[in-house]
């Protein structure tokens, strides 16, 4: 038998899974993360805690599944995104704790370049819209504040790395410094037309050009795993960023295909193809996974708060005792009642962009009830969802392409019926649920196994994607809009606070 090993670092744990050639899951390790807040608004992970866990779980998932070492063809590495380390290249110390991509302490260096008047050129070269999120301020506000920082860097001393190369420096004991273009995509610093290090915005954020890790496409042959951490030296196959390497997972490998996964947060990602598509709607464009030297690309837009909302109704509310009821109390109403809720707890991201927006719940009435909050919470994540595709269906349509046509969905929240029900009846198009919903992971198998021969191309992928189940739309299209357009108005309501 063949096996494949995905490595999926992520923000709250690290996962190792071991999948057989037909994408099935054979074993899954975990282990959570510490989250470090060392003042508002900062979040932080410890970067040895994220080697040592991310090891920890690879072993434990070859003990518990008992394969072998020599049984695993190959590694797929894959990770949370934005998070930026600097370590030194000697001693391969961190300088510092890895920033965490939720982290905000660089906002003032972006306000900066907002002024400076880089936004259109870092829209135009790397697809993104200047902000705190990605890797470029993160890494300049390391070299401004951690003591001889900048002074080592300059002396070609340290390294910088997204997750992905911090643990290939690690799984090869120093001997390579690499990421892959999805990852890439991500800093602010990539130029994603051409596929490298940008010159310019390197020089605009003052960044040496030796910190930067050498640049692959994600399915490739990146390196060979120390032959003493795992038994047996295993060659590196695959890297993408988590989000990309779920759109892989689920095969959308096409202009016009999409996927969301429903997380803390959802990530939605659309395929298109070859073509740099900007977004009239505020969504980014990024580099989707590649397995050659050709650019592709996806546009992204996410929801802040998806399943969080739930915690927030366990946490928060005390409304539930653990999340698992909320799917049984929000189906003991018919509908919400009328009531809505907007849980804009950190603002509002794409396609509304207003970060001084609010939570906000509306309509309610004497015979509103516990249970018709939660129906509304879940609903909030199918709404915000359906305002982020169909914002991206009309980029699309406005670049000549069709709108999306199905929606594939991953993620722990994809296992809620209702949810995925109300998602349909919005958007109108099928939402499609698969086989396997570890498609983050999945996607960094497939990446390995296409680069080390498992996979003869692309094609044979799709075929290996299977259908769970599909959610058809029930509502007629004028209900739809109408949900929507009371959607909206609520919108309007959290943005006036
Ligand atoms: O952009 C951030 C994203 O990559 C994080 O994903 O699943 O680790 O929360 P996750």
């Amino acid at each position: 038998m063949t096996y494949l090993l995905a490595l999926d670092q992520g923000t709250s744990s690290s996962r190792s899974i071991v999948f057989d050639a037909e994408g099935r899951i054979v074993e899954i390790a975990q282990r959570e993360l510490t989250q470090i807040y060392p003042q508002p608004g900062w979040v932080e992970h410890d970067p040895m805690e994220i080697w040592s866990s991310q090891l920890a779980t690879a072993r434990e998932v070859l003990a518990k599944s008992k394969i072998a070492a020599a049984d695993i063809h190959a590694v797929g590495i894959t990770n949370q995104r934005e998070t930026t380390l600097l370590w030194n290249r000697k001693t391969g110390q961190p300088v510092h704790h890895a920033i965490v991509w939720q982290d905000r302490r660089a906002e003032p260096l972006c306000a900066r370049l907002r002024a400076d008047g880089l936004t259109d050129t870092i829209r135009e070269k790397t697809g993104l819209v200047i902000d705190a999120y990605f890797s470029g301020t993160k890494l300049r506000w390391l070299l401004d504040n951690v003591p001889g920082a900048r002074a080592a860097a300059e002396r070609g001393e340290l390294a910088f790395g997204t997750v992905d190369s911090w643990l290939m420096w690690q799984l090869t004991g120093g001997k390579v410094h690499m990421t892959d273009v999805s990852n890439a995509s991500r800093t602010m610093l990539f130029n994603v037309h051409r596929n490298e290090w940008d010159a310019d915005l390197l020089k605009a954020l003052a960044i040496p050009a030796s910190l930067m890790p050498e640049v692959k496409p994600s399915s490739a042959h990146f390196a060979d795993i120390d032959a003493a951490l795992l038994g047996r030296s295993l060659p590196i196959g695959g890297v993408a960023g988590d989000q990309q390497s779920a759109l892989f997972g689920q095969a959308c490998f096409d202009a016009g295909m999409a996927k969301n996964t429903y997380g803390t947060g959802c990530f939605l990602l659309m395929h298109t193809g070859g073509a740099f598509q900007p977004s009239h709607n505020g969504l980014l464009v990024t580099s989707a996974a590649q397995t050659g030297a050709t650019p592709q690309f996806a546009m992204e837009g996410s929801v802040f708060v998806g399943g969080a909302v739930v915690q927030w109704l366990r946490d928060g509310l005390k409304a539930i005792q653990g999340s698992a009821q909320v799917q049984a109390l929000a189906e003991s109403v018919p509908d919400a009642g009328g009531v809505m809720m907007v849980p804009a707890f950190t603002g509002l991201g794409a396609p509304y962009w207003d970060a001084d927006a609010r939570g906000t719940i509306t309509g309610l009435t004497r015979g509103t009830t516990v249970a018709h909050i939660a129906r509304a919470a879940l609903e909030s994540i199918a709404y915000q969802s359906a305002a982020l595709l169909q914002a991206m269906s009309r980029d699309a349509v406005a670049a000549g392409g069709a709108p999306v046509a199905e929606l594939r969905v991953d993620g722990g929240a994809c296992v809620n019926d209702l949810l995925m029900q109300f998602q349909a009846d919005l958007l109108g198009i099928p939402v499609v649920r698969p086989e396997v919903t570890e498609t983050t992971a999945l996607g960094a198998a497939y990446l390995a196994g296409l680069s080390t021969g498992v996979y003869a191309d692309v094609a044979q992928l799709s075929k290996l994607w299977r259908v769970e189940r599909r959610f058809m739309p029930t509502l007629s299209r004028a209900k739809a809009e109408e949900a929507m357009g009371r959607w909206e108005l609520a919108v309007r309501r959290a943005t006036l606070v």
